[in-house]
């Protein structure tokens, strides 16, 4: 069983006793995912003029990243987002019945209970969430887009090291970006290495810097 709890900024976030580590920043959930994978990943494709993207993330959790982009491409009809999400260990029902993050952006509870059943189409926003180790995904569709929300590299170095980087990067279409709130050193050596192109924006509230991958 994994603990919700209250970030700074009075939203929530989950505590994982197995893990011993936080779902976001304790300085606010929304705020971070907003920052890192809305406003650095998906407005970024959408200002290049992209109307169909492919997302992949590692890391479904709490679901807060899908309903951001749901949110964000409701009223936006000439585009279409195709959403998958790897998840090992899915939240049970009570908790996520216990998170109230659909009120906080305005999205109906029929929705945001959608995006927990695992498979959904809601207008134009499609999504499938496996619940399969990150290393067993195997997919030939290609992406635009990787949200990489792992755990953090003290906890779970070896998603921020190859050769998981490398598989990430080959089921990664050209122009394609990976967005994560992470920006260790030893990680972005490791993408450069691979043949990402690597940013350094400014984090979200509490962290200096975050890290966007291209693939050129
Ligand atoms: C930092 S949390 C991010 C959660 C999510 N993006 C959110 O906004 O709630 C990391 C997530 O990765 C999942 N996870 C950790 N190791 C995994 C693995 N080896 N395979 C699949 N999922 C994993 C955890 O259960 C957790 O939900």
């Amino acid at each position: 069983m994994v603990q919700i709890i209250q970030c700074e900024d009075g939203t929530q976030t989950v505590f994982s006793p197995q893990f011993q580590e936080t779902y976001h920043s304790i300085k606010g959930a929304i705020q971070e995912s907003s920052h890192v994978f809305l406003n650095a990943g998906l407005n970024h494709l959408l200002d290049q003029g992209y109307s169909t993207i492919r997302i992949l993330e590692f890391g479904f959790g709490t679901g807060l990243n899908a309903l951001l982009v749901l949110n964000l491409v409701k009223d936006l009809q000439n585009i279409s987002i195709e959403y998958v999400g790897i998840e090992k260990y899915p939240l049970e029902k009570t908790e996520i019945s216990r998170l109230s993050y659909h009120d906080e952006v305005n999205v109906h509870i029929s929705d945001w209970l959608k995006l927990h059943e695992g498979n959904w189409c809601i207008g134009n926003f499609k999504g499938k969430v496996f619940h399969s180790d990150f290393n067993d995904f195997e997919s030939d569709t290609k992406f635009d887009l990787v949200f990489h929300d792992a755990f953090s590299p003290n906890i779970q170095q070896e998603y921020w090291r190859s050769p998981f980087l490398e598989k990430v990067y080959e089921k990664m279409n050209r122009g394609g970006v990976l967005v994560t709130y992470c920006a260790q050193g030893e990680f972005r050596r490791e993408l450069k290495r691979i043949g990402f192109t690597i940013e350094s924006l400014p984090g979200p509230l509490g962290k200096r810097e975050m890290t966007r991958a291209t693939k050129l």
